[in-house]
């Protein structure tokens, strides 16, 4: 049975309470791992732990990672043989107009990681990196062998933190696997800042009934991947036993936010016209990945379209919605 194949593994996940650090806590505990999850719930939630509270082979831990004492009172405890390191500043936004957060967060606090699996012998490391570590690229399909030249303090820390890993593993000899994601959507991601992913914001105006921004001319096109396809290749760097490297995550399809609002617009026919503000300081104008790395390396195919994982999160969003209003009317 493939729940008890990864019985004995212990992993630590920081991020837990995030977006895609809760459903990649899902899924580990789904194939049998145990898990601690570490996370100061800064923009994660408890609730979107409710599945894996429940679960045994779950342990939170409240604690900072931009901190030695957290990290290490966890490693001591619980003896992880694999860590996949998620909290972070997420948002590009964000990472220009606070660099100072985004150094501590992103480039020192994965120095700490390294450490710790230094110190603690831990055998494997999974880092959250993006996409943005190409900047804006001169041509596409981006590939891990493209040209790296980010164009964001947020870009820059995810390619310096991995190096940072590369090189450390390398040295201290334990496996680093970056994982590149491109840009992730699905039930759980925040919406309530304007620092939120675009899908997530447009989700949720879309079903309060308010037209949607953009900034820009719409041309804008990401490589937008599914959340649960996004934790099954967690699982699958910590679990595939490859060697260290770099991976695109990502479906090999682009696609604009004028697209985007088109789909939008057959679930929610009577949605305002969208407003065209000025364009974002440090965005990529377009971004798509080539996927050969990840399903050579890891096994890894994407298996959900955006089609279907815009319908299949707005399907979601609408019956929370609609369990929170009877909630109310009880
Ligand atoms: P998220 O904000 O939902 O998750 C980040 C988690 O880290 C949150 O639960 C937050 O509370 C926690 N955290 C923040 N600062 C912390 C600290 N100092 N100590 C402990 N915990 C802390 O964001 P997400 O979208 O799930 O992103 C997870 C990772 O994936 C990040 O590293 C992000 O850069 C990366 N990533 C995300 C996307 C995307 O499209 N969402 C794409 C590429 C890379
Ligand atoms: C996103 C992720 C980042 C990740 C990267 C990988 C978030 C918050 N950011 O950054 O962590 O590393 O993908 O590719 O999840 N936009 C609008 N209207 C809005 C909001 C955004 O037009 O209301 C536009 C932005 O200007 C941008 C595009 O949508 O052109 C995508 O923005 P965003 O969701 O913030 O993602 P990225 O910057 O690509």
């Amino acid at each position: 049975m493939i729940r008890s194949k990864h019985a004995q593994r212990m992993v630590l996940v920081t991020g837990a309470a995030g977006f895609i650090g809760s459903h990649t806590v899902d899924a580990l505990l789904a194939k049998g791992c145990r898990v601690v999850g570490l996370d100061d719930l800064s923009t994660g939630s408890r609730l979107n732990l409710a599945l894996a509270l429940r679960d045994p082979g779950f342990h939170f831990v409240m604690g900072d990672v931009t901190k030695d004492a957290p990290l290490i009172r966890v490693a001591e405890k619980f003896r992880p043989s694999a860590i996949i390191h998620l909290a972070a500043l997420v948002s590009v936004q964000k990472s220009v107009h606070d660099p100072v957060l985004n150094f501590e967060l992103n480039v020192a606090a994965t120095h700490r990681i390294a450490e710790i699996a230094r110190r603690f012998g831990i055998a494997r490391v999974v880092y959250a990196s993006s996409a943005a570590v190409y900047g804006d690229p001169v041509r596409l399909p981006l590939s891990e062998t493209s040209p790296t030249a980010p164009i964001s303090p947020y870009g820059a820390a995810k390619l310096a933190s991995e190096n940072l890993l590369l090189g450390c593993a390398r040295t201290y000899g334990y496996t680093a696997r970056c994982q590149r994601y491109f840009n992730v959507y699905g039930p759980r991601q925040y919406a309530g800042s304007p620092y939120a992913g675009v899908l997530s914001i447009f989700a949720q105006r879309c079903l309060s009934g308010r037209g949607v921004e953009i900034f820009g001319d719409g041309n804008q096109t990401r490589d937008f991947i599914a959340v649960r396809d996004v934790a099954r290749a967690n699982v699958l760097a910590v679990t595939a036993g490859c060697n260290s490297g770099v991976a695109n995550i990502c479906t090999g399809k682009e696609t604009s936010l004028r697209q985007i609002v088109c789909m939008l617009r057959t679930h929610f026919p009577s949605m305002p016209p969208v407003v065209f503000s000025v364009g974002r300081h440090g965005d990529i104008q377009r971004s798509l990945g080539t996927c050969n790395v990840a399903r050579r390396e890891l096994g890894f195919v994407h298996r959900v379209p955006v089609t279907r994982g815009l319908g299949d999160y707005l399907a979601s969003l609408i019956d929370g919605a609609s369990s929170v209003r009877a909630k109310m009317r009880r």
